[in-house]
């Protein structure tokens, strides 16, 4: 089998989850997912990144000591993936013993190679970005465009790493490999960035920040945030710098690396010159999603928007996270952002999964029942819809090859409705009362056998519906080898009380009336 190592961002734990990040780690589960059901080996990594100068001053404004922070809110994003069905390999945590001692043998192999080196340093630290800024990107106030504060000038001697040694490197590795930074559009923006670039410092004083890795051989200086982070794409397949573990060995490099718009400069220009450092490969890919707002506005504590993962499945009375995972995906085209609102939520996923697919299902299954008693007495030629079928099947790989989710889930709407448009024209309810039985099961047949292609291909998204439609139809094949027209066999298929909606519209009454229960 071939391996397919992903990675997503990890996230701060001075807060809770949201669905910002939530639309990032069910992104990787759902690329995840699918390349499972293309038959390869997965391995899938997330996890929360810990030290650094806001969980400090989180814990000194509590009154805690910072792991006990880490500790609370990183199983906060543990419920919260639990509660979507992320369905992770690993989640690692930088405050984790195996990791924190890799990075500081990492750290040394930099500075034993030549790569890192002391020097006295005064310049603009922005604790938002958890970096230092160049002047020339502050805002005409003097701000910090992401974060609108000003940044703290800080002087310190601090370890610089020598990123301007690998600009060309860099520059040529983006030019000479178009698949490396994805959507391609963002490519731009990096080699904009990498015109100015210059050594950055990668250690602070413990005068200004103590929570963070220790710096080998020096007790005066820890590891800067975003080496530590960094790494953990490495040091969670047990990279070493003298035995790379077999995992490491297996999955390294890896195919794509999940990020948000926000730290494309982080991975495509500081992790590339680390990794050029270790003389480790490079990723595949990079990719860089949008961001998710809330009602067109930017989530933050301080508007008091910010909405979690739960709060939707609880608004809503979820039974499971299928609605608002499908919802999060169709929401962000490729790279661009995407906005969460209650009312197109509810929309949305009425149109899609009730009326569009979970209808089909469900009127076909019924007519089975009616006409033929539950059974399939025959397997129809193939024709128009099977190759229709077989079309979205190419498409869907196709998007999923170009990290295009929200355009692959439209290509299987798409084909729902195609489906639903057939069963209109040919309308088997009439060929029934006009005796046209033959007729009347091809067209069933059809219909059926185009949802299991349906249930197939929405696993990624919805695997709770998913299930429940293959379910339905009896079918336990589950992965793209089974996408192969004329599968659903010859005899009972189904009984009237088997038969039930695989989604209930939001707001039915009968989704109602369940709440009220
Ligand atoms: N800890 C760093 C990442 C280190 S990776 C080695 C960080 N953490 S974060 O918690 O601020 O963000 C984690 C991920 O969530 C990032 O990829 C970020 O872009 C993403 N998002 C945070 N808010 C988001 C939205 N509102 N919408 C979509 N993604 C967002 O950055």
């Amino acid at each position: 089998m071939e391996k397919y190592y992903l990675t997503t961002a990890i996230d701060y734990v001075n807060g809770r989850p949201h669905i910002g990040h939530a639309f990032e780690k069910i992104m990787a589960d759902v690329i995840a997912r699918h390349y499972k059901q293309r038959g390869k080996d997965v391995y899938f990594l997330t996890g929360t990144d810990e030290h650094g100068i806001k969980i400090q001053k989180t814990a000194e404004k509590s009154g805690k000591q910072p792991i006990e922070i880490c500790d609370m809110n990183a199983q906060e994003f543990k419920n919260a993936w639990a509660l979507l069905e992320i369905d992770y390999d690993k989640l690692i945590r930088t405050t984790d013993i195996e990791h924190t001692q890799i990075v500081q043998k990492i750290f040394k192999k930099l500075m034993d190679n030549g790569d890192i080196y002391k020097h006295s340093y005064t310049g603009l630290y922005c604790s938002g970005c958890e970096s230092f800024l160049n002047p020339r990107d502050l805002t005409e106030d003097g701000l910090c465009p992401d974060h609108m504060v000003k940044p703290e000038e800080i002087q310190e001697e601090n370890y610089f790493f020598k990123l301007s040694k690998y600009k060309d490197r860099i520059i040529e590795h983006i030019k000479t490999h178009p698949e490396f930074i994805q959507p391609a559009f963002r490519a731009n923006e990096v080699l904009n960035q990498l015109e100015n670039i210059e050594d950055i410092s990668v250690s602070r004083s413990k005068d200004s920040v103590s929570w963070g890795i220790d710096v080998p051989g020096d007790d005066f200086q820890i590891i800067y945030v975003w080496i530590d982070a960094l790494s953990n794409y490495i040091t969670a397949l047990g990279y070493d710098t003298e035995s790379p573990s077999d995992m490491f060995k297996k999955n390294w490099p890896a195919n794509v690396q999940i990020i948000g718009k926000d730290i494309m400069k982080f991975h495509a220009i500081y992790w590339s010159a680390i990794l050029m450092a270790l003389g480790l490969e490079l990723p595949r890919t990079i990719l860089a999603h949008g961001w998710i707002t809330i009602d067109q506005t930017k989530m933050s504590k301080s508007i008091g928007n910010v909405i979690a993962p739960k709060d939707v499945i609880e608004e809503f009375d979820l039974q499971h996270p299928d609605a608002f995972r499908y919802f999060m995906m169709v929401t962000a085209p490729s790279g661009k952002d995407g906005n969460y609102s209650d009312v197109d939520f509810k929309e949305r996923v009425n149109a899609d999964l009730a009326n569009n697919i979970g209808n089909l299902l469900n009127r076909t299954l019924n007519m089975l029942v009616k006409y033929f008693d539950g059974e399939i007495v025959t397997i129809p030629p193939s024709g128009e819809i099977a190759k229709e079928a077989a079309n979205t099947v190419e498409a869907v790989k196709d998007k999923f090859d170009k990290f295009e989710l929200a355009e692959a889930a439209q290509d299987i709407v798409n084909f729902a409705n195609v489906v639903n448009k057939y069963v209109n024209d040919t309308a088997p309810w009439s060929l029934a009362k006009e005796g046209k039985m033959n007729e009347c099961s091809e067209v069933l047949y059809n219909v059926l056998e185009s949802m299991r292609f349906i249930g197939i291909l929405l696993a990624p998204y919805c695997p709770n519906i998913s299930k429940e439609i293959l379910e339905q139809l009896s079918s336990k094949m589950t992965g793209y080898d089974s996408l192969v027209w004329g599968q659903i066999p010859v005899g009972k298929l189904t009984e009237k009380d088997k038969i039930k909606p695989v989604f209930l519209r939001l707001d039915s009454e009968f989704a109602t009336d369940k709440k009220k229960s």
